[in-house]
C-alpha cells in the first residue's frame, strides 16, 4: 500500500490543515515529516475553530493514528500547550498520537539562539517565526542534537544542561540585547517533557513499514510550502528543513518508490509571512482586499500576510520539484468580485522573458508578466458541487489545469470541512 503525500506548493498557509481533515476519512495513518511549531494548521468544523502547530491534522478523526515523524522538532512547551487545548475534546490521545524517538526537541535556548540570530541580521532578517527551529535543525545536522528518544535515558538532563551551556555561550557571542530568565524558561521545559513522556513514543520508520505491510492506508502531511524548502526555496528567506515531496522520505523512512498519489495545494492567490522575495506582491487596494476577504494572518504569529496574484511559474516549479499528480485550489471564494484576475505566466528576468524559476527571484531581476482573466461576482461559500461553479471560474480553473498538466480535483471555497468542492 503506498504512502500519499499532501504538500503546500507555495509559501505556506495554503490550508493544509483544512484539507487533510477533510481526507483522514480515507486514511487510517497521518503523519507529520517535517517543520516544527512554526506550523498553524487551522481547521473549522461544526462551528469550532482550532490550530495544530506540531500535531497532525487528523487528530480529531476517531479511527485516525497520528504520527510526528523523525524528521519533525518539538518544543515540549508548545506541545504540552496543544494537548491542553485539546483536553475539552476528551480524545484518547495516548492511543491517537505517536511519537518518533528519532525527532528533534528544541530547547529553550534554541527559541533564544533564534531570537539572537535575528536580532543580529538586522534588515536582512529572515522573519522567522522564532520558535527556535533554525537553531535546532542547525544542531540535527551538527549532531549535536537532542531527540525524543534521549528522554528515555537516565543522563538525559546531564546531555540538556552541556547543549544549554553551549547555546548560552553562542548567545553571548551574538552582540545583541536578548532578555531572558533561563531558570524560569527551564522549568516550563521540564515541566512539559514529563507530559510529553507520557505519550506513546516509537520508532516512526519501522511503525510505519509494518502498517504499510498491513495494507494500512497512510497520508504524509507537510508543513509549511515548497517556496520555503531550504534547497528549492527562495534561500535564504526559507525555512530549515525540506519541504518538498522528498522530504516525507527522509523524515519518515519511507522510501521514494513507496510514495503513491502527490497532492499539491494552492491558494486561487499568493500570500507570503516573513522577509524574502515576493515577484507577485501587491501593495494597492487588490492586495489588501486579499488580505481582508481571506482573513490573512499568520496563525502561528498573527502577523499580516503579503498578497499578489498567482504566481504561475513558482507554481509550475512546485508541481515539479514535487511531482504533484493532483492539485487542490483553495480560498477561490477570495476572489469574488474582482474584475479582471491576473495570473503571472513568465518573468521578465534580467532583461529577457523566462518561464521557468531562476536561481534569484529579487525585485531587482524579475518583474512579473502578466495573462489577464475574467472575475466573477458570485458568491462561493454556498455552493455544493462543481456544476454550480461560475463559468468564469471555471475557466480559470480549465487554464491553471492546462498550464500546469495536473487535474485541480478539489475546489475550497471556504474554511469549514463542508466547503469543499470535488471535480
Ligand atoms: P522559521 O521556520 O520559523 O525559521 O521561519 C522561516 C521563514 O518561514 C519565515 O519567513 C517564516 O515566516 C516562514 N514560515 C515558517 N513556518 C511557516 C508557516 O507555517 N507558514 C508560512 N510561513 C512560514
Amino acid at each position: 500500500m503506498a504512502v500519499d503525500l499532501l504538500l503546500g506548493l507555495q509559501w505556506g498557509d495554503e490550508g493544509k490543515g483544512k484539507i487533510v481533515d477533510v481526507l483522514t476519512e480515507n486514511y487510517d495513518i497521518i503523519a507529520r515529516f517535517q517543520g516544527g511549531p512554526n506550523a498553524g494548521h487551522t481547521l473549522e468544523f461544526d462551528g469550532i475553530k482550532h490550530v495544530l502547530h506540531t500535531i497532525p491534522s487528523g487528530i480529531f478523526h476517531k479511527n485516525a493514528v497520528n504520527v510526528v515523524g523523525n524528521g519533525v522538532v518539538i518544543d515540549p512547551v508548545i506541545f504540552k500547550k496543544e494537548l491542553d487545548a485539546l483536553k475539552k475534546f476528551k480524545l484518547d490521545v495516548k492511543s491517537k498520537l505517536f511519537i518518533s524517538r528519532k525527532a528533534h526537541l528544541i530547547l529553550p535556548t534554541h527559541r533564544l539562539l533564534d531570537a539572537a540570530s535575528e536580532a543580529s541580521k538586522g534588515k536582512a532578517k529572515i522573519g522567522s517565526t522564532l520558535k527556535g527551529i533554525g537553531p535546532t535543525y542547525m544542531d540535527k545536522t551538527g549532531r549535536n542534537g537532542m531527540r525524543v528518544g534521549d528522554l528515555e535515558l537516565s543522563d538525559w538532563k546531564e546531555k540538556y544542561r552541556s547543549l544549554a551551556n553551549k547555546h548560552e555561550a553562542m548567545i553571548n557571542f551574538y552582540d545583541v540585547d536578548i532578555q531572558y530568565d533561563l531558570a524560569e524558561l527551564e522549568a516550563d521545559f521540564f515541566k512539559a517533557v514529563e507530559e510529553l513522556k507520557t505519550l506513546t513514543f516509537i520508532d516512526s520508520e519501522e511503525y510505519l513499514y509494518q502498517a504499510q505491510k498491513a495494507g494500512k492506508k497512510i497520508l504524509a502531511e507537510g508543513a509549511q510550502g515548497s517556496l520555503l524548502d531550504i534547497d528549492f526555496g527562495t534561500y535564504p528567506f526559507v525555512t530549515s528543513s525540506n519541504t518538498t515531496a522528498a522530504g516525507a522520505c527522509t523524515g519518515l523512512g519511507v522510501a521514494p518508490n513507496q510514495i503513491g498519489e502527490v497532492k499539491g495545494i494552492f491558494k486561487a492567490y499568493t500570500t507570503r509571512v516573513g522577509s524574502g522575495p515576493f515577484p507577485t506582491e501587491l501593495f494597492d487596494e487588490d492586495g489588501e482586499t486579499m488580505g481582508r476577504v481571506g482573513n490573512e494572518f499568520g496563525a502561528t504569529t498573527g502577523r499580516p500576510r503579503r498578497c499578489g496574484w498567482l504566481d504561475l511559474v513558482a507554481l509550475k516549479y512546485a508541481v515539479r520539484v514535487n511531482g504533484v499528480t493532483e492539485l487542490m485550489m483553495m480560498k477561490g471564494d477570495v476572489l469574488s468580485g474582482f474584475e479582471k484576475l491576473k495570473v503571472c505566466t513568465a518573468y521578465n528576468y534580467k532583461g529577457e522573458q523566462i518561464e521557468h524559476f531562476p536561481y534569484n527571484i529579487e525585485a531587482e531581476n524579475v518583474t512579473p508578466v502578466y495573462s489577464e482573466m475574467d472575475g466573477w461576482k458570485e458568491d462561493l461559500t454556498k455552493m455544493t458541487s462543481a456544476d454550480q461553479l461560475p463559468k468564469a471560474l471555471n475557466a480559470y480553473i480549465e487554464f491553471l489545469e492546462k498550464e500546469l498538466e495536473v487535474p485541480i480535483k478539489i475546489v475550497s471555497v471556504g474554511p469549514d470541512r463542508t466547503q469543499t468542492i470535488l471535480r
